[in-house]
């Protein structure tokens, strides 16, 4: 039992449409659909029409994609009022949306788990789809709201949302992101003590966590500094976001951040011919068990004995002659073969600088003084 995600599907591109003809039966797992499925209610009809039945469970957030204005019932359906629709859509397929009970994750139910399910968690994770607008405060310091327009515009920057998502009846988009602030942080708020919730948003919740370098300007359509530490505040083991069309993942404080994005197919063509559901679904539960090692790259090794020199050096400087010949070695990738296995010198900056674990690898290079030409 998986839960899996994706996000901007932009189903009004017909190459995006033909991913959901390609076959996937996950009869077992659930599916976010991180929002820009498309602009009208017809293309977020048809993804729940092909991928609900496919699916134990769909849940989808809004992105800004879906909240603009359309033709669709003459234009009526703006802001709040298209939103509203979308909802009442969701629920007619019954796909959980961000105005349902946050659901508890089944692999961590009491009694018997669903056949195929990994061991549950201690404490509980509790799935929770948000609808968390952007108030522009991704912008630099420096620029102010009233000139946030022209700074974008000078960095080529032209967000769609400007003319197509209206706020209404909220004053302005920011007015907006703030009602859902507190609606949504109440919600979070009142979870039970213990839960753990995978938080699931189509903008990013951190400023930090932005890779947009080919228009960085659009910075600030892309979320709100209001969020930047609910993975902490609320324990979330993982996040989910979409908007960037920038697929990756990242960690910030235990925290796994995963983008789920497929974009438009200028931005996927350079990965797929034509892609297919089972190529980009990410994982988001089970998922790596823990935050990955981070591993030694001959890059670090080299940095690390150079560094090494360095300390040597000093602690020769301070009368401290212990192993001075290991320590060039380590510098140059091995020991001479005559040498015992050499350990590291105790109780000087070298062996605070060298770890063990590197030192171990390094002492097992089979290099040998004349095949260096040294
Ligand atoms: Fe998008
Ligand atoms: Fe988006």
């Amino acid at each position: 039992m998986k839960l899996l995600a994706i996000s901007d599907l932009h189903l009004g591109h017909a190459k995006n449409r033909a991913i959901l003809e390609s076959p996937a039966e996950h009869r077992d797992d659930w599916l976010i659909l991180c929002g820009d499925v498309g602009e009208t209610l017809v293309h977020v009809a048809a993804a729940f029409e092909a991928l609900v039945p496919r699916f134990a469970q769909v849940i989808w957030v809004p992105g800004n994609h879906e909240l603009w204005t359309t033709e669709e019932a003459r234009g009526r359906l703006s802001g709040v009022r298209k939103y509203d629709a979308l909802v009442a859509l969701a629920r007619a397929y019954g796909v959980l949306t961000p105005e349902d009970p946050y659901p508890v994750w089944p692999a961590d139910l009491p009694g018997p788990r669903p056949e195929g399910a990994a061991p549950g968690a201690r404490h509980p994770r509790v799935i929770c789809p948000l609808f968390v607008l952007y108030d522009y405060s991704f912008r630099p310091a420096n620029v102010a709201m009233e000139d946030l327009r022209a700074w974008a515009t000078a960095g080529r920057a032209r967000s769609a949302d400007e003319v197509h998502l209206s706020p209404a009846p909220y004053p302005d988009r920011a007015s907006w992101c703030r009602a859902r602030l507190d609606y949504t942080e109440s919600r979070l708020a009142a979870l039970p003590k213990g839960t753990r919730p995978i938080l699931i948003n189509h903008f990013p919740l951190r400023r930090d966590l932005l890779f947009i370098s080919r228009v960085p300007r659009l910075a600030p359509w892309c979320g709100t500094v209001a969020t930047e530490d609910w993975h902490r505040r609320f324990r979330a083991p993982v996040v989910v976001t979409g908007h960037q069309h920038v697929p990756r993942t990242d960690w910030r404080h235990g925290t796994r951040f995963e983008e789920v994005s497929l974009g438009y197919p200028r931005e996927w063509r350079a990965r797929f011919t034509a892609p297919r559901l089972e190529d980009v679904l990410r994982e988001v539960l089970p998922g790596p068990p823990a935050r990955p090692v981070r591993r030694f790259t001959a890059g670090v090794a080299e940095r690390t004995a150079r560094a090494a020199i360095a300390a040597l050096r000093w602690d020769r400087h301070r009368e401290r002659r212990r192993a001075p010949a290991v320590l060039e070695q380590v510098a140059h990738g091995g020991r001479p073969a005559d040498t015992e296995t050499p350990t590291p010198p105790t109780g000087t900056a070298v062996s605070r600088l060298l770890p063990g674990t590197l030192w171990r690898f390094r002492s097992r290079a089979p290099t040998a003084p004349e095949e260096r030409g040294s």
